[in-house]
């Protein structure tokens, strides 16, 4: 049977029934079933077409003719493992080679950026001899349990902090008390320090130096570490912290980070697996963004490399692969650096050079971040716009003093959007930043629509709010029910929290 001949409730049964439940589905309430892509374009059982604003592993497109007719043409002559001689695995480190500095010249080819990180741990371990890791609240490293171990963002919901993980986190900061949403996922269980955000960390915009500020934090978590004994492998960080909340971190602030720990034995690897291969536009890597001089000691890099085929890799100096080869332990991996996987990361790289993708992800970013901060003017409810090329947050408050996240507003502006056709999702730890990562085709008149759909919903949201006031007032009744308030589309309850909120305040008038 096709895949798309079935009907959509038919495929949820079969899904239900055979796959186990932790394998989430987008929009789980009604989820779109997707049989066919192209570009920044994705398309249901129906023909209908959506707008994927979010999918930074189909990188240079969907379906890209150029990389699926690499992975055909190769697919028909050999597939076998890295134990032969083969041209694709070194023409494909040469061509990965040119776009990282010098010192980084050593390289490992995966099959996901899990094992990436996994295997960077390895090698900073087997390096410095050490077991620590230094990693930032609310980060995602993969699904092996290495992994989990030092993603605060899952093990926060398991059996918690291993001895040998240190998170960067300020309890005591005195900011901290004034924002306990977004730090409530914070439990502190040893060392923590703050993500470098400058927007809801506790050193925010009007800090004179908060590169200085975050990396101090770090330098804390390592002097704590030190004192109890522990000795530091590595610090792993993504270099624009994604799942955080699309965190742009403060410039400065991962060179000193680096100097903190590299004084302590440590490795600095930069995790590229969300952010690499020029999505930010003025780079091909987002750790560039800390200027020329930056180095990290191992690069990891998954997703946008093989544009949805399985491709990871690990890029690390001679030094430390050196370190790796002494323990005279093969490494060995069945599928990475096989000839189909590295014809399709040549022709990703192909696409993005042959296409301008780099300058194309600046352009249309930069037209984005313009039209996103005019639409910040006009609706309080939009905090903060920030990012760089195609990598944009854009975090969401329901107030501004507080700047308390808007968790529910940006739940309905997401199935708003989706019933517009076009697919988004937040992150952070409040769930309330909208995150755009698309593609790297995506165009300036795409650009436009979305605003133009954004704005639209969030004046309804606005003219509904004040038309609950209105209603309010006039029957001057107290006794409303929140909860049987409808949107006026009679789609569905309105945020609730923040509707509890106006009616509090309006009690408060009358009173
Ligand atoms: C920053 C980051 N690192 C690593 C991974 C793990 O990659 P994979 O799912 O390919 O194993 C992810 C996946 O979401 C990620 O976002």
């Amino acid at each position: 049977m096709a895949a798309d001949s079935r009907a959509k409730a038919a495929t949820l049964n079969l899904r239900r029934r055979l796959l186990s439940s932790s394998c989430r589905l987008f929009f789980p309430e009604d989820p779109v079933k997707i049989i066919r892509s192209q570009g920044q374009y994705l398309y249901d059982e129906q023909g209908r077409e959506f707008l994927d604003c979010v999918n930074n592993v189909a990188h240079v497109g969907h379906c890209h003719p150029t990389v699926v007719q690499a992975a055909h043409e190769q697919n028909l002559v050999l597939n076998t493992n890295s134990r032969y001689l083969h041209d694709n695995i070194v023409d494909y480190a040469q061509r990965l080679s040119e776009t990282l500095p010098k010192e980084l010249s050593v390289f490992y080819f995966l099959n996901s950026g899990s094992e990436a990180n996994d295997l960077a741990l390895r090698l900073a371990r087997q390096y410095t001899e050490h077991q620590d890791v230094v990693v930032l609240d609310h980060a995602y490293h993969g699904h092996l349990s290495s992994l989990i171990d030092i993603s605060p963002y899952k093990f926060r919901d398991l059996d918690g902090q291993k001895e040998w993980v240190h998170v960067v986190c300020t309890p005591t900061s005195p900011q901290v008390s004034f924002h306990p949403q977004a730090w409530m996922t914070w439990q502190c269980l040893s060392l923590q320090a703050p993500l470098p955000d400058t927007y809801r960390g506790p050193y925010r915009e009007d800090h004179p130096n908060p590169a200085e500020a975050y990396a101090n934090e770090v330098k804390n978590v390592v002097n704590i570490a030190q004192e109890k004994g522990r000795k530091i492998a590595a610090f792993f960080a993504e270099s624009l912290p994604s799942v955080a909340g699309q965190i742009i971190p403060p410039a400065g602030y991962f060179s000193q980070v680096a100097e903190h720990i590299r004084r302590a034995g440590g490795l600095f690897v930069a995790d590229e697996i969300q952010v690499g291969f020029g999505r930010v536009g003025k780079h091909f890597w987002a750790f560039q963004l800390e200027g020329e001089s930056f180095v990290p000691d191992i690069v990891t890099m998954g997703k946008s490399i093989g544009n949805g085929h399985p491709v990871a890799c690990v890029v690390t100096t001679q030094a430390v692969s050196r370190a790796f080869e002494a323990t005279g332990i093969e490494y060995f991996n069945t599928f990475g650096g096989n000839p189909v996987s590295c014809a399709v990361g040549l022709a990703v790289l192909d696409v993005l050079e042959t296409e301008q993708l780099q300058a194309h992800a600046t352009n249309v970013g930069s037209f984005l971040m313009e039209h996103l901060s005019q639409q910040k003017a006009k609706h309080p409810i939009i905090g903060d716009v920030r990012g760089t090329g195609l990598f944009i947050g854009v975090d969401l408050i329901k107030d501004e003093t507080l700047r308390t996240p808007a968790t529910e507003e940006a739940e309905y502006l997401i199935s708003r959007l989706k019933e517009n056709y076009i697919l988004l999702s937040t992150d952070g730890p409040g769930r309330n930043v909208l995150k755009f990562k698309p593609p790297m085709c995506f165009s300036l008149d795409n650009a436009q629509h979305l605003v133009a759909k954004l704005d639209d919903i969030l004046t309804d949201l606005w003219y509904f709010f004040l038309d609950m006031e209105e209603k309010v007032r006039s029957c001057k009744t107290l006794r409303i029910q929140p909860n049987s308030v409808k949107h006026p589309s009679g789609k569905r309850d309105l945020c609730l929290a923040h509707l509890h909120q106006e009616i509090h305040q309006l009690q408060l008038a009358f009173a």
